[in-house]
């Protein structure tokens, strides 16, 4: 089985394509906009703090459970506990958070490509007036991208690992980092620009609360792709000769700077549109950020720029954040696409069908959630719900549950799994090759100790934290 199974075709591939599916809207907006909110240059220390000290090791347990076993997560889980169906249920998880994911992912990428195709046809004063969004998203043309943004994304996966997943890494991450690094010397030139860096650099401990701890902690987890079994999945396509550990660090500095690069970007955006922003007053939801706040600071452009140069700088942050989802979204249907190869022993381009069938039938009832079909709009009543009312549609369900709660349960489970299950030493093991110095090293005592002890009551600490303010209105802490 091992013999057929594909390959990343280099380590720099490797590295490129798990931050190019760490990299995503979040890192570009979200993360920027919260680390302002919350203390500047103490959020990113804290931030920091968490990438290095509690995902890394994560993701090195990630890595090395999917190159050991060479199977995508579900496949992982019964290999290593073939006796327990508990287990089996980690395994299942894990492969139906990507395909959630995946779903909610899409529809943002459509939202994102249809976006730009307004930009790019001119109607960037339309978009920066308030209603354009609501209309947006209700609008027929929706379908049109969303054939787009599919085909687009199963072309690259029918190409497979290393003619698909990697040379799309090689080329989109390469062309997004050079766009982000024009746009934020741009930027810089323009007024009022620096009270945005000053905003965003100088730290303010004062506003480390639990709450701004907790959120810097899931956001560092989720922006590495923790707990989505992409991470086993790319570990199962890793080279036996690359240092997992070194690898992990990589992505990590990659992820963590692109999220870092951003800010210098969209603050001093923000600040020059409006010297006088309270950056506390800023949505802290990217949805909204990236497609009602954004449009109306690129239109500031115009005074400058005029409509054509305005409507340019918008076109090349949009085709940024487009690359961004891109890359994300590939790397997250692979998980189920790998699944179910590797379960069914079915070729690539079948079980790549299933999937996205499957992916584009849930969707769509996202897509129609907004107001086009009132089964999905109202769909359930949770969390702040008044009482009768089913105030969640069917796209909040998905977020609420898939994208903001579930991943530090599944990233505790691997933590438990690789450590109690599968056994240190086997894991061990694994991290030793291609790296002659790990054992014995301090990383390693660290890494067994961390893992099996704070690191996952850490992670459910958060999961439970989670589930009891977004679904109860009370929490922990
Ligand atoms: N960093 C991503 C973001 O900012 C989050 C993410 C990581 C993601 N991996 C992903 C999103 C895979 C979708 C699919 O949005």
């Amino acid at each position: 089985m091992s013999t057929s199974r594909e390959h990343f075709g280099s380590r720099l591939g490797f590295i490129l394509a798990a931050a190019a599916s760490a990299v995503g809207i979040g890192n570009l907006v979200g993360f920027p906009v919260n680390a302002a909110k919350n203390g500047g240059a103490a959020f990113l220390f804290i931030y920091a703090l968490f990438v290095f000290l509690v995902c890394v090791p994560v993701m090195m347990a990630e890595l090395s459970a999917g190159r050991a076993s060479q199977r995508g997560p579900f496949g992982c889980y019964q290999l290593f506990a073939p006796k327990h169906p508990l287990w089996h249920f980690g395994g299942f998880l894990s492969v139906l958070t990507p395909f959630m994911i995946a779903v909610f992912y899409l529809v943002l990428t459509v939202w994102i490509l249809g976006f730009l195709l307004e930009i790019i046809g001119g109607n960037l004063r339309a978009m920066a007036e308030p209603e354009f969004f609501g209309s947006f998203i209700t609008g027929k043309s929706l379908f049109v991208y969303l054939v787009i943004v599919a085909a687009f994304v199963a072309i690259t996966l029918h190409f497979g690992v290393q003619k698909g997943i990697e040379r799309g890494a090689k080329i989109m991450m390469p062309a997004l980092f050079f766009m982000l690094v024009a746009m934020v010397l741009f930027i810089l030139t323009r007024d009022n620009a620096f009270a945005g860096v000053k905003y965003y650099l100088i730290p303010d401990f004062s506003k480390l609360t639990t709450q701004v701890i907790n959120g810097a902690m899931s956001q560092a987890f989720f922006s590495l792709s923790l707990g989505m079994g992409i991470m086993i999945t790319y570990g199962s396509y890793m080279d036996r000769q690359a240092s997992i550990a070194e690898s992990a660090r990589l992505v990590a500095i990659a992820d963590t700077a692109v999220a870092f690069t951003a800010g210098l970007l969209v603050l001093p955006a923000i600040f020059s549109f409006n010297p006088n922003t309270n950056p506390d007053e800023l949505s802290s939801s990217s949805v909204s950020l990236v497609f009602t706040f954004l449009p109306k600071v690129f239109l500031a452009l115009e005074a400058s720029l005029g409509y054509i140069g305005a409507t340019t700088v918008a076109a090349i942050f949009f085709i940024l954040v487009l690359f961004a989802a891109l890359t994300s979204l590939i790397s997250i249907i692979e998980v189920p696409v790998c699944a179910v190869m590797d379960q069914f022993k079915s070729g690539r381009n079948r079980s790549l069908l299933m999937i996205g069938a499957a992916i584009i039938v849930v969707s769509l009832g996202c897509v129609v959630s907004f107001g086009m079909a009132d089964f999905f709009t109202h769909f359930i009543n949770y969390g702040n719900c008044e009482a009768g009312t089913k105030c969640k549609s069917f796209f909040d369900l998905i977020i609420d549950v898939f994208y903001d709660t579930i991943l530090p349960l599944n990233g505790a489970l691997i933590c438990v799994f690789v450590v109690y299950q599968w056994k240190k030493r086997n894991f061990d093991k694994e991290l030793e090759n291609g790296d002659a110095d790990y054992k014995g090293s301090i990383m390693e005592k660290y890494i067994n100790f961390s893992l099996g002890t704070f690191i996952p009551l850490l992670l459910l600490l958060i999961f439970i934290n989670t589930v009891l303010s977004k679904f109860f209105g009370t929490s922990l802490i």
